[in-house]
């Protein structure tokens, strides 16, 4: 038997590329390649590329420079670069970074296997492409290996909503839902396999409209049908766009089961003049109205939310509209970034605001996000709540897991395995994590 050829892999950015990092190692298995954890001893690295933050591409290029050495001593090593910066420079990486003999931009996985296969014959190979047939389908020889309790299930992709500020619609594409019964599928694989909460993926997931039977499904249809697979637990979603919150979705947070007490609902910002300029196509109030009927559902639900301060013409009074609607609306988990350009997209055509502007800004912003997190996590103190446990923790006995509303758990008990949901009593808030204790 041949040896396996080592394939490592480096996954930057969102929840979607960690999915299709997973994806390519697949799609690879059947060119005889296994995992391994560090480039050094690699015969493919692969660079799976996010471009929603400042300066990707160059991040990505002095990253490649590290390989030279490697590469050098190694004439064999094949480098790709796939993902969102592969999409939007395509060609001209080879051409800055001529050792790298492959890019494949997001919706040409599927394509790996072939593009491989050419850089072996010692050609370049690049493929951009936004191709006709599913990539997921071609993928879709599913392995049966075991593996952990909680997985992401890519459901849709792409974006039309074209937000000021964002890459997402030009790198990732138009909006595409996957068909239901593919998605179904999948969930049923990944069950056999030892999963048992699965986390749904899209950059606008609840846009979600698969054809299925009768017609196209509503996430929330889709949900229901997730919570009949015998053997998954938990259901989670992200990432939403409030003006896709349909009834159907806001009532399924207070009745479906398995559907989690958690959701990651981005604003942006609070002020209506900004959510404007962003084309947002939401007003503060539509979007606390939302949270409202959310919470009137489901009171406990944990709320989670992306902020963007210093965006063009944002003024103080403006950003104090924001800091206004989080002290309203009560986040358990925000993530918050400067406003930075991003080549192609409106904004980025727009007067900037100072750097020390927005530094100041963010750090204000961040600080309400700290204490609204850590009072969410100190009200967990008392409650009894299902916790799937992961892995072991430092501590001898102990292990770790997410609660319902996913703050990390700890708990000691020699009796608990890695996939066991279990009811736990919190007894203690810690930074960033909680403790708990079995309940018999
Ligand atoms: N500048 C700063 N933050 C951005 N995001 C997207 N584009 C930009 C940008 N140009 C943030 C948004 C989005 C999250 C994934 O990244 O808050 O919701
Ligand atoms: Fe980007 Fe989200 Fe706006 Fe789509 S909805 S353009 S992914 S920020």
């Amino acid at each position: 038997m041949t040896q396996p050829k080592k394939l490592f892999i480096k996954t930057y950015g969102c929840q979607m590329n960690v999915y299709d990092s997973e994806r390519m190692a697949e799609a690879l298995g059947g060119q005889g390649y296994v995992e391994t954890p560090t480039a050094d001893d690699a015969d493919m690295i692969l660079l799976n590329t996010c471009h929603i933050r400042e300066k990707a591409a160059e991040k990505v290029y002095s990253e490649l420079g590290r390989y030279k050495r490697l590469k050098a001593d190694k004439p064999d090593l094949k480098i790709g670069v796939a993902g969102c910066v592969a999409q939007a420079e395509g060609r001209e990486i080879m051409r800055r970074q001529p050792m790298v003999d492959l890019v494949v931009g997001p919706q040409s996985y599927h394509r790996l296997p072939e593009l491989e296969a050419r850089t072996r014959a010692g050609e370049k190979a690049l493929d951009t492409d936004f191709p006709e047939e599913d990539k997921f389908e071609a993928l879709k020889n599913r392995p049966k290996a075991k593996r952990g309790p909680t997985a992401f299930l890519t459901v849709q992709e792409g974006c039309d909503k074209f937000c000021a500020f964002c890459v997402v619609p030009y790198t990732r594409g138009v909006e595409v839902s996957r068909p239901p019964a593919r998605i179904l599928e999948e969930a049923r694989n990944l069950v056999d396999r030892g999963v048992r909460d699965i986390t749904l993926l899209g950059q606008n997931v609840n846009a979600y409209h698969g054809a299925g039977e009768r017609g196209d499904w509503s996430l929330a249809q889709l949900i229901w049908a997730l919570n009949d697979v015998d053997g998954l637990e938990r259901i989670r979603f992200t990432t939403s766009h409030p003006n896709d919150m349909t009834d159907d979705l806001i009532e399924a947070h207070g009745t479906c089961p398995k559907l989690m007490p958690y959701l990651h609902l981005p604003v942006q910002s609070g002020s209506d003049r900004i959510l404007k300029r962003m084309n947002r196509q939401h007003t503060a109030e539509s979007y606390l109205a939302i949270i409202d009927r959310l919470r009137a559902v489901r009171p406990d639900i944990l709320l989670s939310g992306d902020f963007i301060v210093g965006f063009p013409e944002e003024t103080e009074a403006d950003f104090q509209a924001t800091l206004d609607l989080i002290r309203t609306a009560r986040y358990g988990y925000a993530y918050s970034f400067k406003y930075s350009t991003r080549p192609g997209t409106p904004a980025a055509e727009r007067d900037q605001l100072p750097e020390d502007v927005k530094d100041d800004r963010l750090q204000r912003l961040q600080a309400l996000i700290t204490e609204q997190q850590k009072a969410a996590q100190d009200a967990m103190v008392g409650q009894e709540i299902g916790v799937l446990f992961e892995k072991p923790g430092r501590l001898p006995g102990q292990m770790v897991g997410k609660s319902d509303h996913l703050h990390a758990v700890h708990v000691q008990g020699d009796d608990i395995q890695a996939g066991d949901l279990r009811p736990v009593r919190i007894v203690e808030s810690v930074r960033n994590s909680l403790k708990g204790e079995l309940i018999e």
